[in-house]
């Protein structure tokens, strides 16, 4: 058997170079493709959805994307072959002329009134605007209309949160394209193109007489750009393992910024072959000047060894979610994910905190121990762990008995609150989801001071047969399952309220489910939570309310020409400034719907 395997193995090597015929892309597609992308595996976009790529994103997702890895074995005119055969011709991702402002000028106050800058306005990571930043009344939510919508060129995924400074966004996408945009009207500033997909969001920071634009990219590479003008200053890879992905928002304070640093090395494992694992999430602390490093602290302290055939270990805790500061007790804290492989350890699933001058870890709290998980797993079923990550950040919130707490939203569905002056003791605990591989609590909570919002994912798929021939997703996600958000008061951890989750009618697209695993955002007097099927909502801080709806799943208009439409609601949140409020839709993974637009509203869209 070996022997007929490594004969036709040798033959098929030797053919291309044996005959002057040009490489077919259909056979390069179904040799080096079609295992995982005709798998209906969800956590793969599906053939269809590659077919709506640009052969230039196709391309650059090979040559230097997200199918690096796997491209590595394909000579360059299979690439071409294989893009020319799946994508769209042209697209070179680049906005047409007339996409641009008239006026390029990019101008940034020293501290602008109406910011929503990285992750959260607050380095303690409450996703909470206060009123003179956030510029939207309560009474004015109903009125939010659509102001104008930018369209991502080429691409199936908007992933990025925007980062609002004044006059001017800046946002990330998923090939990798960073652009400044006008917020009056979504006019093109500037672009600079990243080499992988941009998901994080950006963070500014003064720098001499200009700001620095701080992000990083899903293959591993951290950026500093002039923010006024695009130009890069450095990159760097602070972490060398190729799995690397930089998800989470930087943290900048005092001259150093903070990178969480995690990783798919967990989905690696999709192919057989793969020696599992061998990747350890870490947070790296360089000197915003010139991106040398000050210091970097692993969640696993220990080197993955070798545990068996193919066997490594240990592995995993990434870090996906921007670190949260605490000046007061000079330290940051971050919450770390799943083991990939065994042996478990003890900061996997866990909150940590980290002195901000040297990285040593003051304490850690582990919610889920013993939690060992990869993607081979689910097929296999032979897995100890739930794959219980953590996917949002720590809240950092003051009682009102002037104690501190933090607030921490798990995949397990629970909400913790911990005593940052007890090595995290817990305080409370409360349910809030029935938790999963895809929450539970998912991207993030956001709290007013009193109470915390968390919403739930709780996404389910459903194995009945696919009903679509030409579909070739065997399952998708369950239209009757998930969502809801919950309203927790801080002190106590007691439910105030719960809206339960507005199910997917019978009309709706594949791919509808109402869960909400999008991080939530909120203002004086309202909670922004989305939902996988598109629907952007408005809730009453006080009763949980839905004061505001907007179906984001349709055709786009755009500013900038390029046609688009939206899709799910997932990963970060809506940010609100200015009196405006902005999303991306179409968050296209794990079978939910795909899209490729940042929308922007005002009150009567002027
Ligand atoms: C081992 C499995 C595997 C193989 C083989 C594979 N892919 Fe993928 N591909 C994935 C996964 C997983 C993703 C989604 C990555 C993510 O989570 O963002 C993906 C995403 C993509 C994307 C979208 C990424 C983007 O930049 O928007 C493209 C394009 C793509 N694959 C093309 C290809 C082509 C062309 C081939 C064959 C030459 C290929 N892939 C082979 C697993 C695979």
């Amino acid at each position: 058997m070996r022997y007929i395997i490594a004969i036709t193995f040798a033959l098929s090597m030797m053919a291309p170079s044996l005959s002057a015929a040009p490489v077919s892309g259909e056979a390069v597609y179904k040799q080096r493709c079609a295992a995982c992308h005709d798998s209906g595996n969800a956590r793969i976009p599906p053939r269809d959805e590659l077919k709506k790529l640009s052969v230039t994103h196709i391309l650059r997702s090979l040559d230097f994307g997200e199918m690096n890895n796997i491209a590595t074995k394909l000579r360059q005119e299979e690439r071409e072959a294989v893009a020319a055969y799946l994508g769209v011709p042209g697209g070179n991702g680049l906005p047409a002329a007339r996409a641009y402002c008239a006026d390029r000028t990019v101008k940034l106050a020293s501290r602008g009134k109406t910011e929503w800058n990285g992750w959260s306005p607050a380095l303690t990571n409450t996703r909470y605007q206060p009123n003179d930043a956030a510029g939207l009344p309560l009474g004015q939510v109903s009125r939010l209309k659509l102001k104008w919508a930018y369209g991502f060129d080429g691409d199936i995924i908007a992933f990025s949160q925007p980062t609002v400074l004044g006059g001017h966004l800046f946002v990330g996408s998923a090939s990798g394209l960073v652009q400044a945009l006008s917020v009056e009207s979504g006019c093109v500033k500037w672009v600079f193109q990243a080499t992988g997909p941009v998901r994080s969001a950006l963070l500014a920071v003064p720098l001499g007489d200009k700001h620095a634009l701080l992000f990083g990219d899903s293959v591993g590479w951290f950026y500093s750009l002039e923010a006024e003008t695009g130009r890069l200053l450095w990159k760097k890879r602070p972490e060398q393992h190729e799995a690397t992905r930089l998800t989470g928002a930087a943290l900048a304070y005092q001259g150093t910024v903070f990178i969480p640093v995690a990783s798919w090395e967990e989905s690696r494992t999709t192919n057989a072959d793969y020696p599992c694992c061998t990747f350890r999430g870490s947070v790296v602390a360089l000197r915003i000047k010139d991106g040398s490093q000050v210091w970097k602290t692993f969640a696993i302290t220990e080197k993955a060894k070798q545990t068996g055939q193919n066997q490594w270990g240990p592995s995993g805790a990434g870090i996906w979610s921007a670190p949260t500061l605490d000046t007061k007790r000079g330290v940051l804290y971050v919450t770390t994910g799943d083991n990939y492989s065994a042996p478990a350890t003890p900061m996997s699933d866990a909150v940590l905190a980290l002195e901000l001058a040297t990285g040593r870890i003051a304490w850690s709290r582990q919610t889920t121990p013993g939690d060992v998980w990869n993607s081979s797993c689910s097929a296999k079923g032979d897995c100890p762990g739930p794959d219980y990550d953590y996917g949002s950040s720590v809240i950092l919130e003051k009682l009102d008995n002037g104690r501190d707490v933090l607030l921490a939203g798990q995949k397990s569905g629970m909400v913790y609150a911990l005593d940052p002056d007890r090595k995290g003791e817990i305080l409370w605990q409360v349910r809030v989801g029935q938790g999963g591989t895809n929450g539970g609590v998912q991207w993030g909570m956001a709290s007013d001071g009193q109470q915390l919002y968390a919403a739930t994912s709780d996404v389910t798929r459903s194995l009945a047969p696919n009903a679509d021939a030409l579909d070739p997703r065997p399952q998708a996600v369950d239209p009757k399952t998930g969502g809801g958000l919950t309203a927790l008061r801080i002190a106590t951890g007691q439910k105030v309220w719960f809206a339960p989750p507005i199910v997917c009618g019978p009309a709706a697209k594949r791919g509808c489910s109402p869960a909400q695993s999008q991080a939530v955002s909120a203002i004086p007097g309202l909670i922004f939570s989305g939902s996988l099927d598109g629907h952007l909502r408005a809730y009453s801080a006080e009763e949980g309310k839905v004061l505001w709806d907007f179906d984001t799943v349709r055709d786009y208009q755009t500013v900038n020409g390029v046609r688009a439409t939206g899709g799910s609601l997932n990963g970060p949140g809506a940010v609100v400034a200015g009196g405006m409020l902005f999303v991306n839709s179409g968050y296209a993974r794990l079978g939910s719907i795909p899209g490729n637009v940042l929308l922007a509203f005002s009150v009567d869209g002027k």
